[in-house]
């Protein structure tokens, strides 16, 4: 049994109090991945950002507004768990100030300075410790292998899975999971819950297996 910290659904960064930047997802394939990993007998953390659907009851459900909390929400829960799989779109970007009242219109435009939100997966990433693993998600418009790959690299995950911007809000979705060679290791299309199987199956045999056996060697 292991237990495994999944990242999911969007984060916010807001400009004045009631309006926000965020990214589009809907933490379906999140809660797919939690229920895939549950019905294998593994202990499921999730970390989500605000989301309209339900978790497994089983799992233990975190909640997070923005980029920063989600990090440090994972920071948290990660050395206890065995890997984690960063299924979540947190917000890129995060106003370099923050109005505490509503900003109001003045007839002009409105320019925004913008900096870079921490990245959750490469952040834990770099501190991974031995037998610790990560899995990230890479969605692609141009040059998906190639991107994906500098993705998994730049991010250190053991492995990661391509998906296109179909995947968003939708109950199905179409993926390859690659590994650090650039390999695929499983390519398939059909209902989250189907793939989030399919993936569990794998991450089983290629992390969580070997992770096992290197502990006990
Ligand atoms: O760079 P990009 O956003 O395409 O990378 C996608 C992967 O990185 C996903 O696994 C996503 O959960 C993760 N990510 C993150 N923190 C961010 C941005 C992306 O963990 N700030």
């Amino acid at each position: 049994m292991a237990r495994i910290l999944i990242t999911s659904g969007p984060t916010r960064q807001y400009l004045d109090p009631v309006r926000y930047l965020t990214n589009s997802s809907s933490g379906k394939m999140g809660s797919a991945l939690a229920g895939a990993a549950l019905n294998l007998g593994h202990q499921v953390v999730v970390v989500t950002g605000p989301v309209d659907l339900k978790y497994p009851s089983e799992a233990e459900v975190r909640q997070v507004l923005t980029t920063d909390e989600m990090l440090a929400t994972c920071q948290r829960e990660f050395p206890a768990c065995d890997g984690l799989i960063g299924a979540a779109a947190p917000c890129d970007y995060m106003p370099t100030s923050v109005s505490s009242q509503k900003i109001s219109k003045t007839g002009e435009s409105l320019k925004l300075e913008l900096w870079e939100t921490p990245d959750v997966v490469a952040t834990l990433g770099a501190t991974k410790r031995a037998n610790q693993w990560t899995v990230g998600f890479a969605l692609e418009t141009e040059d998906p292998h190639f991107r994906a790959i500098t993705k998994l690299e730049r991010k250190s995950c053991d492995l990661i899975v391509l998906n296109g911007p179909e995947a968003m809000t939708s109950d199905r979705n179409s993926i390859e999971l690659l590994d650090p060679q650039g390999r695929t290791l499983l390519e398939c299309e059909g209902a989250k819950t189907e793939i989030a199987k399919q993936i569990m199956d794998m991450v089983e045999r290629q992390l969580i297996e070997k992770a096992k056996c290197s502990t006990n060697a």
